[in-house]
């Protein structure tokens, strides 16, 4: 099992590259299905999760070669429309080509994805839509096996702005007869991305980032273009807070402010120092800082994706701060790794009261999901003494080269 070491108390100096966003690619590359033509990506991350994605892309048929951070696909002959069992348990965000496969070759056969330690994360708000388009859904034995002779656009609201469900339900609405309205739909960038990408194939969707996305179905989407995916506003958060943390100051250079705007107004209202330019955003470390309350929400709300990285930062704050996970049901996990480094954290239902500390000290900690791991690699920046990580296969599916990175800013950290 691989580990992080961590001897912690740098203050954090110098500029960081943001790689391409894993939550833009992985849907990206799940709705090449659609295209009957080659295309090339750009700014591929390279992460584990990525990985997996391009394992499942290649077992359906499709040929993918991956040099550097680009990516050529050739997804003109698909070969089977089921999605190996092992690959869905392996990464939930595989039941993200579900909708394309639905909507290029009329049937799907997939395992339930597995949960994960943050939540049950069940699929049924994309099984509903599908359904409203016009697929025949049978659950049986872990299994979800759909069929539809072709789908037709419709009107649908989702209960819940699930960025999934958005996304499965665009892609398989593309090739749909007809125009297909999502309601209350999720409005992540990484949506965003999606449609411009399908629009780039010559799909016809409008609305991403807004509440009501439009799909008017074609006959077919493919050309050969080379298209770049953004760069990760949650690995951007990770640096921002990395340098809040340790009271440093650091030039995060390719990345887009307005993602981050959440995580932004949120560090200045801690008293942290945030300059924004039109691709780079600069972060100082003040010597202390204030206590928050934050709530988890869909986007443009606070990212959950975030709140196990503030966890840490205000269990240093002055103060007591109040955090609240609406997003999902078991997103704590990392409280009681925390607590080993001294931080004063008690869980009340959905919220987490943080009492300020004035230090945290290195123990020996283990990530149990990707965010919490990116949490405990910050406390270990910020802790006295040493500090070592296990579980880092969690932190490699979602961080490309974290350690190397944060060596470079001065960080005394190694991978073992
Ligand atoms: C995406 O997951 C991200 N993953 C997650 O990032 C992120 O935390 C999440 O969106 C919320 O922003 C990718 O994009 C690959 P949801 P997703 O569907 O699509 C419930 C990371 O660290 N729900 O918006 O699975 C669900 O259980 C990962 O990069 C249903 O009830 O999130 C959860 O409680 C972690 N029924 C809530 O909605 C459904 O059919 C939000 O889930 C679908 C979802």
């Amino acid at each position: 099992m691989e580990r992080l070491i961590i001897t912690g108390g740098a203050r954090l100096k110098g500029s960081v590259t943001i790689s391409g966003a894993k939550n833009a690619i992985l849907p990206i590359l799940a709705s090449c299905l659609l295209s009957d033509t080659p295309l090339v990506l750009e700014g591929v991350p390279r992460l584990d999760d990525v990985v997996t994605m391009q394992e499942v892309l290649q077992s359906l048929g499709a040929k993918v070669k991956w040099l550097d951070d680009v990516m050529e696909i050739d997804p003109s002959n698909i070969t089977s429309t089921e999605v190996p069992a092992s690959l869905m348990r392996r990464m939930r965000a595989s039941n993200l080509v579900m909708g394309a496969l639905l909507g290029r070759l009329g049937n799907v056969r997939a395992s339930y994805p597995g949960g994960c330690t943050i939540g049950s994360r069940p699929m049924d708000l994309h099984l509903k839509g599908f359904g409203y388009l016009g697929a025949k859904v049978h659950e049986h034995h872990g299994f979800i096996e759909m069929e539809a002779a072709k789908l037709t656009g419709t009107e649908i609201h989702l209960d819940f702005p699930s960025v999934g469900a958005t996304e499965n339900i665009m892609m398989a609405a593309v090739l749909a007869e007809g125009t297909t309205t999502i309601r209350n739909a999720a409005r992540e960038p990484e949506i965003v991305d999606l449609q411009n990408f399908l629009n780039r194939l010559g799909a016809e969707i409008r609305g991403a980032g807004l509440d009501i996305i439009q799909i008017n179905g074609v006959s077919r989407v493919g050309r050969e273009i080379a298209y770049r995916v953004i760069p990760d506003r949650i690995e951007t958060g990770t640096f921002m807070v990395a340098a809040a943390i340790t009271r440093g100051e650091i030039e995060i250079i390719n990345t887009i402010p307005e993602h981050v705007e959440p995580v932004t107004a949120k560090l200045r209202e801690a008293g942290i120092r945030v300059w924004e330019e039109d691709d780079r955003i600069i972060v100082k470390g003040v010597d202390t800082w204030n206590a928050l309350d934050i709530r988890t929400l869909p986007y443009p709300g606070f990212p959950t994706d975030m709140q196990p990285q503030f966890m840490v930062f205000l269990s240093l704050a002055q103060g007591t701060s109040i955090i609240t996970e609406n997003i999902f049901e078991n997103r704590f996990q990392h409280v009681g790794e925390l607590r080993r480094m001294g931080a004063h954290i008690r869980v009340e239902g959905r919220s987490a009261v943080i009492s300020g500390v004035p230090n945290l000290t290195g123990a020996l900690v283990e990530a149990t999901d990707l965010r919490a791991g990116a949490a405990l690699v910050l406390g270990g920046l910020a802790a006295e003494n040493t500090t070592i990580v296990e579980g880092v296969e969690h932190i490699n599916r979602g961080y490309e080269k974290l350690d190397a990175k944060l060596r470079r800013l001065g960080a005394q950290i190694r991978r073992e």
